[in-house]
């Protein structure tokens, strides 16, 4: 049996937990949508202020990085995007990437017990497979405080993928073995993006990296990383204060990547569409 997104228990728990208030005082739920991520950036660019959840049931054209589509079948996953409008300059945004990372790491393990891992720089894995995306994106209102919607899709429940994704994706259900109640995961997610999200701000990026990097599969592997320009190829050796890769070459000189698909050497590349009709 699917149980729905409980909009009324995610109001509830907002109101009643003050860290969050912090930094989410409004939730939205939508049955189905294109993307709320472009539901979210719309809003933005009407001057709608920070500090607003929007969930949806499904999405028809769920936005992936680089040009994919995400796979959003209604009923199973978590599909969410949060509008802030942070107090850190546009050029210190990918931070939140890397806060939302860790926040997905702890929220799987708290309902699950299961250890996840980030591959640099926003793919959440469980057993070498994709389990939870991360999608930043920005637009230019013209305000002081610029706005930034994280979107976060995250296979709850799903138990089958269409065939190109069957080998490299994932769920909690799959992963653990039971299924997983969206509502409780939603509502820890919540608190764990408002622990890191403040201690982010509290604290500054480096306990978060020193966190990251213990978590991240990335790390001392040889890579291909493929950015829209060019792509390179090397041993990741560290994250950076910033959030950069800096990948070491096969002639010794180092190079800092500051986005990129990233493919550990020896998996298969992910495939052109994250996604496929319903
Ligand atoms: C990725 O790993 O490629 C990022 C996936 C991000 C998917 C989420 S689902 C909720 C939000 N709305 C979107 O259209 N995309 C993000």
């Amino acid at each position: 049996m699917l149980i729905d997104i409980d909009l009324d228990a995610i109001k509830h728990h907002i109101h009643t937990h003050t860290d969050l208030r912090e930094l989410v005082h409004e939730a939205l739920l939508f049955d189905r949508v294109d993307s709320t991520n472009r539901m979210a950036l719309e809003m933005a660019s009407q001057g709608m202020p920070g500090g607003v959840a929007i969930f949806a049931e499904a999405q028809d054209k769920g936005r992936g990085r680089m040009n994919r589509t995400w796979f959003s079948p209604r009923g199973f996953n978590l599909y969410l995007s949060l509008l802030i409008r942070p107090h850190q300059a546009p050029r210190e945004f990918p931070l939140f990437s890397m806060a939302t990372a860790m926040a997905l790491i702890v929220a799987i393990e708290r309902v699950t017990h299961l250890r996840a891992s980030l591959k640099w720089p926003n793919d959440i894995f469980l057993n070498q497979k994709k389990v939870a995306g991360i999608l930043l994106e920005s637009v230019s209102d013209g305000g002081q405080a610029p706005p930034l919607v994280i979107g976060i899709g995250v296979n709850v429940n799903v138990s089958t993928f269409p065939e190109a994704l069957t080998p490299i994706a994932t769920s909690l259900r799959i992963a653990s073995g039971v299924r997983v109640d969206r509502n409780i995961f939603a509502l820890t997610l919540l608190d764990t993006l408002a622990e890191q999200f403040k201690r982010l701000n509290k604290e500054g990026p480096a306990p978060l990296l020193a966190a990251l990097r213990q978590q991240c599969r990335t790390l001392g592997q040889r890579v291909h990383v493929a950015t829209p320009k060019q792509a390179w190829e090397g041993i990741a050796e560290a994250i950076q204060e910033d959030g950069a890769l800096v990948l070491k070459m096969g002639d010794g000189t180092k190079r800092t990547l500051y986005m990129g698909d990233v493919t550990h050497l020896r998996e298969e590349p992910l495939p052109q569409t994250m996604g496929w009709p319903e």
